[in-house]
């Protein structure tokens, strides 16, 4: 096992540096200090051999100016705020609007543009990199100091792990997620529309034509949403389908069955025909915003090694709870009072037979 630690470049908040963590099986994760953001997982197929599986960038000001939020770390709140507003305790709060209008993944300088506290370390079964960012009082108009604590770890066993943990002086809201997004046959390889998928998943939350809920938590039954048997992404990617001519494709908050014991198994399968590349996930988050790069088409921030944007060559699986939570008493509560701790954990592993 082995950590690496290099600079990946300066810009006006400081430094920023790339971690790069490996273990026995020579799976490794490269991680910069801006945003948390996962640059590079080189993850083996079933056979043990390697490929870069997830979209990221070469150089920082492509992670500073960039679309898409790759492989960062969300918050406070993930997703969209309808027009950036909500009541917390009889107060209004007012969001930077930068989505449309609406406020996306936490604002104008959100968690993923943040740089982070870092501390690597080797431990039993794995590397650890622990990051931690104080968002003060007030931040994005978000009241409260918000402490966050992340921890990544990569293990013997192939798993990537990320866990939140994040405590505040004041009452406030927090959903965070991870944004990564993969393709299992290597990032470079094409639409994944073959990939064959499966979750645990009971209901979808449909959007208006602002990407905003409309409230409605559907049953996933007969609809091209229904996973619980595996099917290819592509099957029935069906832009005839309201919710989904609206969002350009898959771009929804899927809802997990409630189960006993969230880790007895995992709520997401996905795996890769062509290469033979198996990714399971486990977690504790309700829900998961599964999003299949429908905006990824920026010509001016071509992706590592000059790979073009190209939509739905890739995918995302965004665990968090429900969007605009905040905004629809019958979704997730995301609020987060004064001592109380918020705590989640999301586990990507890779099948090696
Ligand atoms: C996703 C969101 C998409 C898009 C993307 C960033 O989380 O669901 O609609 O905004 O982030 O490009």
């Amino acid at each position: 096992m082995l950590i690496e630690k290099r600079l990946f470049g300066t810009c006006r908040q400081g430094a920023v540096d790339m971690y790069t963590l490996t273990v026995d099986s020579g799976m490794s994760v490269s991680i910069i200090t801006l945003g948390g953001a996962l640059v590079k997982l080189l993850a083996p197929n079933r056979e043990g051999k390697l490929a870069d599986v997830i979209f990221g960038y070469d150089d920082l000001s492509s992670y500073l100016g960039g679309d898409g939020y790759h492989g960062a770390l969300i918050g406070r709140v993930g997703n969209r705020i309808c027009k950036g507003k909500y009541t917390l305790d009889g107060v209004d709060y007012q969001l930077y609007i930068n989505n449309g209008q609406n406020s996306l993944h936490g604002g104008k300088v959100g968690f993923s543009h943040k740089i982070w506290d870092a501390e690597a370390s080797v431990v039993e079964d794995g590397c650890v990199l622990d990051l931690t960012y104080v968002s003060p009082d007030g931040e994005e108009n978000y009241p409260g100091t918000l402490t966050v604590n992340v921890r990544y770890k990569l293990s013997q066993d192939n798993a990537l792990s990320i866990e939140y943990r994040a405590t505040t002086d004041k009452k406030t809201i927090v959903n965070m997620t991870n944004h990564v997004y993969f393709n299992l046959g290597g990032f470079a390889s094409g639409k994944v529309f073959d990939h064959l998928l499966w979750m645990d998943c009971e209901s979808f939350i449909p959007t208006d034509e602002n990407l905003i809920p409309t409230g409605e938590i559907r049953d996933v039954k007969g609809t091209p949403f229904d996973f619980n048997k595996e099917k290819t992404i592509g099957c029935d990617f069906d832009l005839s389908y309201e919710p989904m001519a609206i969002a350009g494709g898959y771009d929804h908050c899927m809802n997990f069955r409630a189960v006993d014991d969230v880790w007895a198994a995992p709520r997401i399968k996905a795996r890769d025909p062509k290469t033979n590349r198996e990714m399971v996930v486990y977690t504790d988050a309700p829900c998961v915003q599964f999003y299949s790069a429908n905006f990824m088409k920026n010509p001016n921030y071509p992706f590592k090694g000059g790979y073009p944007q190209t939509t739905q060559n890739g995918f995302c699986l965004e665990t968090q709870k429900m969007p605009d939570s905040i905004n629809h008493e019958n979704f997730t509560d995301i609020t987060l009072d004064v001592g109380e701790v918020y705590e989640t954990k999301t586990v990507y592993k890779f099948i090696v037979d």
